[in-house]
């Protein structure tokens, strides 16, 4: 739906706009004692989502033990239920800022999770100028392509949006990749090694020189899983590779993986794959002639082992062979 059909106040900027649309962008520049000089206060929150970056001058959002400021090169994400209560800040003689109101698409909501919030209200500061440029520009791109009414190009807009939330993704402190310490990169490769063996959380930690409730934090801290579900991953890509690549037993393969039964195997396989190890097989495609790899330790060493994307943590435990 177009601005145009959204309401009778037709301007976004002002109170009294229907926000009935699944994308507008706009900047707003507000000058002290301009036209656009007031609080905006929705205690309700809006239907959908909004995505602010300040570009000139200061803000203030909410008031009293809540409130905070924002600089150019600040972004701030209000879900729905976030209360807006923001304006120019009494000390700046302007604040203008580029937002997008916007309903998300299902498969955003893990970019829409902010770390740092106040209020419901997510916080990122972009560290230096080349980011805050970049940003800007998305910014701008998508008001002057949601602006365009040719068609498509909402999708357009949309499609730049999503960008956007991407970057702020990966531009949170917390989300950058840190390299993995050296100690719990050996008893990834340790346990990888190992994988058909019940070796115990004290063995690894043996072997790393660490506790082993040390190790288990700092694991978890550094995969975002526990010992227990990564090793699990491992033997399910694994098992994976061989029911896809091989005609091997199932029974060997499970073993193979660490499971000497064979029904375990099959209802472990099946909470991480979605279906039986032989369903798995018959739908993959089945390899020209029977090749049975040899399972010598040898042949694993070659195989990419990493954690499956998007797992979940769960609690840390101290005995392998029992995951929750
Ligand atoms: C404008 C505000 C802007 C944003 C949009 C939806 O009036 O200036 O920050 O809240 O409404």
């Amino acid at each position: 739906m177009r601005p145009t059909d959204a309401g009778q106040q037709l301007n976004p900027l002002l109170p009294g706009y229907s926000f009935n649309i699944y994308l507008v962008a706009g900047t707003t520049p507000i000058i002290e004692n301009g036209p656009l000089d007031f609080v905006i206060d929705r205690q309700n929150g809006m239907s959908g989502f909004i995505i602010n970056m300040t570009i000139k001058g200061r803000g203030k959002v909410f008031d009293g033990d809540d409130a905070f400021y924002c600089n150019p090169g600040d972004l701030l994400l209000f879900p729905p239920d976030a209360k807006h209560y923001y304006g120019r800040a009494p000390d700046s003689p302007d604040w203008y800022h580029r937002w997008v109101y916007f309903r998300p698409r299902a498969y955003w909501a893990h970019w829409l999770k902010w770390r740092n919030q106040v209020n419901k209200v997510g916080r990122l500061t972009l560290p230096d100028k080349a980011l805050i440029n970049e940003f800007e520009g998305l910014f701008e791109q998508i008001e002057s392509t949601y602006r365009e009414e040719r068609r498509s190009s909402e999708e357009l807009a949309i499609n730049l949006l999503e960008r956007l939330l991407i970057r702020c993704f990966q531009e949170t402190p917390e989300n950058r990749v840190t390299p993995v310490d050296s100690r719990i990169e050996e008893a990834c490769q340790y346990l990888s090694r190992n994988l058909s063996e019940e070796v115990n959380v004290e063995e690894v930690a043996r072997h790393v020189c660490l506790s082993p409730s040390r190790l288990a934090h700092l694991f978890r801290e550094q995969m975002g899983v526990n010992i227990v579900r990564w090793r699990e991953d491992q033997r399910m890509i694994l098992a994976k590779l061989l029911l896809q690549s091989t005609r091997t037993p199932i029974a060997k393969i499970a073993s193979h993986v660490g499971y000497d039964d064979q029904m375990y195997f099959s209802r472990v396989f099946r909470k991480r794959v979605g279906t039986s190890p032989s369903e798995f097989r018959r739908s993959s495609d089945a390899p020209p002639a029977f090749c049975e790899i040899p399972m010598t330790p040898d042949n694993l060493s070659g195989f990419d082992i990493q954690p499956l994307p998007g797992d979940t943590p769960t609690s840390d435990a101290h005995v392998l062979g029992d995951s929750q």
